[in-house]
């Protein structure tokens, strides 16, 4: 459950830090899941600020590893992408990314463009396939809302992912000859991957692709008011659907393989959205 208190006085200290850095918000925000972070070379003037200076921000555990925003411009879009996220696989918690988000959207952000590595359950959208997600499942039925205060917890969620932001992208990707699918994203609390069962009754259920994350940014997002959209890189087959073993290593291989194309759309789609009137 979110401490509001605590947590109010660490987005206060990150958006007086964001706003003193950088000035204005950018409109825009990526969050860059697993394969996607190649998206990072695509912006100019990049500046880099580490989550340790964000309190609101999950902090970085792991030495090594690359927890930081990142505010630039994509052609004449400016974006501030956001490396690294809480999974609630490493703590229990679903609330880990409500510090982050709850500051872009106080500092001036409207959308969160969240991305991710998913398994496909779609047997047409392989390995390397593009998929924008219209809709979710929130499997394990846990909410990052829990004990939330006032009326606002109840959150529509029957256009989560923006209508505008997925014509857009459709658009982009045909202008720039992109194959991109669209469906549902199932979450799967993981970190063990599912079970040839799971994926049976997920693809029942009506899911095109399954992971371990966006779920719960996307409820906490619509909570504090950012439009959201998600665009998931099928890495594997899920589970049952190929012959091929399922391991964290083959799918980062994935990811690395097809990051680059994906980036690379994601680039232009960022870009375009320097001319929806809507983010004017
Ligand atoms: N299942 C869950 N999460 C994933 C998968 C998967 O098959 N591939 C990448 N992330």
């Amino acid at each position: 459950m979110i401490d509001n208190k605590a947590l109010d006085a660490q987005i206060a200290q990150s958006v007086a830090h964001l706003k003193q850095l950088f000035g204005a918000a950018p409109a825009v925000a990526v969050v860059l899941g697993s394969g996607w972070s190649g998206a990072v070379s695509l912006v100019q003037d990049a500046q880099h600020l580490s989550y340790a200076e964000l309190s609101a921000f999950p902090q970085p555990k792991v030495e090594g590893h690359v927890s930081e925003v990142v505010v630039g411009h994509i052609g004449a879009q400016r974006v501030v992408m956001l490396r690294g996220r809480a999974h609630t696989y490493e703590s229990g918690e679903c609330t880990g990314m409500a510090g982050a988000l709850r500051t872009l959207q106080r500092w001036g952000v409207k959308v969160l463009l969240q991305t991710n590595a998913s398994g496909s359950l779609r047997p047409a959208m392989g390995p390397g396939s593009l998929m924008l997600i219209a809709d979710h499942i929130n499997a394990p039925q846990r909410s990052p809302l829990v004990g939330e205060p006032g009326s606002e917890r109840f959150v529509d969620m029957s256009h989560a992912y923006d209508a505008e932001l997925r014509a857009h992208a459709k658009q982009i990707a045909q202008a720039t000859g992109q194959t991109l699918g669209e469906g549902v994203y199932v979450w799967a609390l993981g970190p063990q991957f599912e079970t040839p069962a799971e994926i049976r009754m997920f693809a029942a259920w009506g899911a095109d692709a399954v992971g371990m994350s966006t779920v719960p940014e996307t409820i906490l997002a619509r909570h504090c008011g950012l439009r959201v959209m998600g665009l998931a890189l099928m890495t594997n087959m899920a589970a049952g659907l190929s012959a091929e073993a399922l391991t964290h290593a083959l799918t980062l291989q994935q990811a690395q393989a097809s990051g680059d194309g994906a980036a690379q759309f994601l680039g232009a789609m960022v870009a375009g959205m320097a001319t929806l009137p809507s983010l004017q």
